[in-house]
């Protein structure tokens, strides 16, 4: 009786093991047949009615099925579980020779770098680093430096005013008397920073810019050492001797100017969009400071004299990287922006 009960069990068993077809089922039979309420336990109830001779036979019998189903469910498990994985590597296939994927780490903007190494230059030639404010009094970035309220110069710095007398400074030049207000001299010093005029924009020309001033007042400074300082200036900055061109100019802060101009390098002096088809590229304005600026900034003109010039970034940096579009700098294009290092 109990006999027969085992072996239908077993057959059950078997049945069901065939057609188990994944993890979970091979569980659930697990719970089935071999868990605490399982129907091998049941059997063993049925054990106390067997008379005393049968019974070990019989519990030898419930054991074998046992282990038996036991052994059926482990196998079972076991192959499962290699499949998975099998299945998984061959799905997950992970070619661990492949190069690994770049991150991008952000990059110096381009007019940032070629400012950081014009500073690094400065420095080295022995100008120490000024800053000003980009919101300027009509003081400093004009009264001051010799333009009067009604000066026809005024009209060349197309200027953004915020009240009559509070500006965006339309050059790094609202600096000098700054500095000549603070130190006495000698005075060799150079401020970098960005300038706004209200210009129309082109390829050339921007709203906003940077400009580098360089200046330096003493006495018996000539006209020879700005010539020889921006001389040096751009053999440093492009690495090779660049030709150069002044041109005689006018600004209201110096007395005499100039502008100084950079053979062209995108088109070898040819002619082309960024120097407008002159072969020649305008980066500078330049001159020996104008005795009415020393007095503004209280520096007896008698006995000191300077040079003072502002460099233009942008154009700097369009030259150095071949740039023909000024307005690139500011479409934060990062296709564009990825190239530059120096
Ligand atoms: N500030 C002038 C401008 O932006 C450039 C300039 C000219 C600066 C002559 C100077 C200078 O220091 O001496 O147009």
């Amino acid at each position: 009786m109990l006999n027969s009960k085992i072996n239908d069990i077993r057959e059950k068993f078997l049945h069901e093991f065939k057609i188990a077809k994944d993890a979970k089922q091979i569980e659930n039979l697990k719970i089935k047949y071999l868990g605490k309420k399982g129907l091998v336990q049941e059997l063993m109830l049925f054990l106390k009615d067997a008379t005393s001779e049968e019974r070990p036979l019989l519990g030898k019998l419930i054991n074998d099925l046992k282990q038996e189903i036991t052994s059926h469910l482990e196998n079972s498990i076991k192959r499962i579980a290699l499949e998975e994985e099998n299945s998984k590597v061959q799905n997950e296939y992970l070619d661990v020779t492949l190069p690994g994927r770049k991150h991008f780490w952000g990059k110096s903007h381009p007019v940032s770098l070629v400012l950081n190494k014009m500073i690094d230059i400065a420095n080295s030639m022995g100008f120490s680093t000024e800053t000003g404010p980009e919101v300027e009094s009509d003081f400093y970035n004009f009264e001051a430096l010799n333009f009067s309220k009604d000066h026809p110069a005024r009209d060349m710095q197309d200027t953004f005013y915020i009240t009559d007398d509070l500006l965006l400074r339309t050059h790094t030049s609202n600096i000098q008397v700054r500095v000549m207000e603070k130190f006495k001299p000698p005075i060799r010093c150079l401020a970098p920073g960005k300038c706004f005029r209200n210009e129309n924009i082109s390829s050339r020309s921007h709203v906003f810019f940077h400009q580098i001033e360089l200046f330096y007042i003493d006495e018996h400074v000539t006209f020879s050492d700005l010539f020889a300082t921006l001389d040096e200036f751009w053999f440093k900055l492009f690495n090779k001797k660049v030709e150069t061109r002044y041109r005689p100019s006018y600004f209201p802060f110096v007395e005499p100017g100039v502008e100084a101009d950079i053979k062209c390098f995108i088109c070898s002096g040819q002619g082309c969009k960024v120097c407008k088809n002159s072969g020649w590229l305008e980066v500078v304005g330049a001159g020996m400071i104008h005795p009415n600026v020393l007095k503004a900034g209280g520096i007896d003109p008698e006995k000191y004299s300077g040079y003072a010039a502002g460099l233009g970034v942008e154009r700097l940096a369009m030259l150095m990287y071949g740039i023909n579009d000024i307005r690139m700098f500011t479409e934060n294009d990062m296709r564009f922006l990825e190239q530059f290092s120096l």
